[in-house]
């Protein structure tokens, strides 16, 4: 007999899992305040259905604003333990469409349209019992998931669970992870705070992470699989902090919220690449209809890069063909595509298409 994954727990069996391809809708249940600034969105099928994914994935939501469509990845904040319903928490960022829409306006009734649960950020299959769980701000999101998927299936890892907020009022989950670490010992919550908050003094570890905390929190910190996830410039301090410690690095995984420094990474790839290749290459036009803009693309290259050298900004989290922000309507020509799940083939065979894990093998005609 299989034996189930102890991070994850046994597959219910008797029941009807939840497939996007048959329908892609959730229903919206409740909407919770977390912080002032934090919310968490309740989502159940259409139908009676259970969701099946391993905590630290991803679903990527299509949100209809103006007459545009708009995607966006929510790490799922609920334990795979509770199949009936998924959450998603959700941070307030100053002038960003989705979130202030989703916080001002997405109300118990709803409807979204969302993908499969993606990504590849979890503990799921590791035999690992010690974990240092990483996390600033909105960041926490995958690693409650974790954390709540070990109180449900009352696991004996050692989960070492930092937290770094603003300000006290900041924390979020603060009275749920208290409240696990109480009752299981074995889920350690510790919270850094940059500052006081308006009503309340912070006792605890103040400022940011660095080595110094590190430490005295977590002495044993080495011996631990590492997960960190939170705003790029805390992931890159943390990520130096265990270089420079001599961190076995095999052992530490990390998520952003924001791609951009992936992208980069990507970047230089495609300039290796490019500089490398001695052959001429082919060069195709590509239109896009909204913008007006021709562009040239190499095909070594994919439609989003050379779109962003030529200054045409266009919609892309990942840039790895995973989270289907880049989903674009192709009015005309060919492309080969080498996706990671961000598409659905009934999106493909009519028509559209992921730019940034696309190359043309034609000019093309794109609507953006
Ligand atoms: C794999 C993945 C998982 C994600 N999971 C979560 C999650 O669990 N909770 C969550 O709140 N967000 C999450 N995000 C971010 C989310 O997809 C949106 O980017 C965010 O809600 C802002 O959307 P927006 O349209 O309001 O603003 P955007 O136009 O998308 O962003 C505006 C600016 O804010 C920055 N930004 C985006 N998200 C944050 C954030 N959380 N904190 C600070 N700055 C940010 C962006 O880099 C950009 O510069 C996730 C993103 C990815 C790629
Ligand atoms: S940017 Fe994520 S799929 Fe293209």
């Amino acid at each position: 007999m299989d034996m189930p994954d102890p991070k994850t727990g046994p597959v219910p069996t008797g029941y009807f899992r939840w497939e996007p391809e048959e329908d892609d809708v959730l229903i919206c249940r409740a909407v919770r305040d977390e912080t002032h600034d934090v919310k968490t969105f309740v989502f159940a099928p259409r139908f009676k259905r259970q969701f099946e994914f391993v905590s630290g994935q991803f679903l990527t939501f299509e949100f209809e604003i103006g007459g545009e469509t708009i995607h966006r990845c929510y790490t799922i904040s609920s334990p795979p333990s509770r199949p009936d319903t998924v959450t998603i928490t959700v941070k307030r960022v100053p002038g960003g469409p989705i979130s202030n829409w989703l916080h001002d306006e997405f109300r118990p009734g709803m409807m979204l349209r969302c993908t499969i649960p993606m990504g590849d950020f979890s503990w799921a299959g590791m035999q690992d019992q010690k974990f240092l769980f990483l996390s600033g701000g909105s960041g926490i999101t995958p690693m409650m998931s974790m954390a709540r998927s070990a109180f449900d299936h009352a696991l004996v890892s050692d989960i070492e669970f930092i937290h770094a907020a603003r300000t006290p009022a900041d924390i979020i989950f603060r009275d749920e992870l208290e409240f696990m670490g109480k009752r299981n010992h074995s889920i350690k919550p510790t919270f850094i705070c940059e500052d006081d908050a308006v009503f309340e003094r912070w006792p605890g570890f103040r400022g940011r992470f660095d080595r110094a905390k590190l430490e005295m929190i977590c002495p044993d910190f080495k011996e631990r699989v590492v997960f960190t996830c939170g705003p790029a410039p805390f992931m890159k301090a943390a990520r130096r902090i265990f270089e420079d410690c001599g961190f076995d690095m095999s052992r530490y995984h990390q998520e952003s919220f924001n791609f951009d420094s992936f992208t980069e990474e990507a970047q230089d790839e495609i300039n290796v690449a490019t500089e490398i290749i001695e052959t001429p290459l082919t060069i195709f036009q590509i239109e896009f209809t909204k913008s007006g803009r021709v562009v040239e693309c190499p095909e070594n290259m994919t439609v989003l890069e050379a779109a962003r050298r030529a200054g045409l900004r266009l919609p892309s989290s990942c840039s790895k063909g995973l989270c289907g922000t880049c989903k674009s309507n192709v009015k005309a020509g060919t492309l080969d595509m080498q996706h990671s799940g961000g598409i659905r083939q009934r999106e493909i065979d009519a028509g559209k298409a992921l730019l940034c894990c696309s190359k043309p093998t034609s000019d093309l005609v794109i609507e953006r």
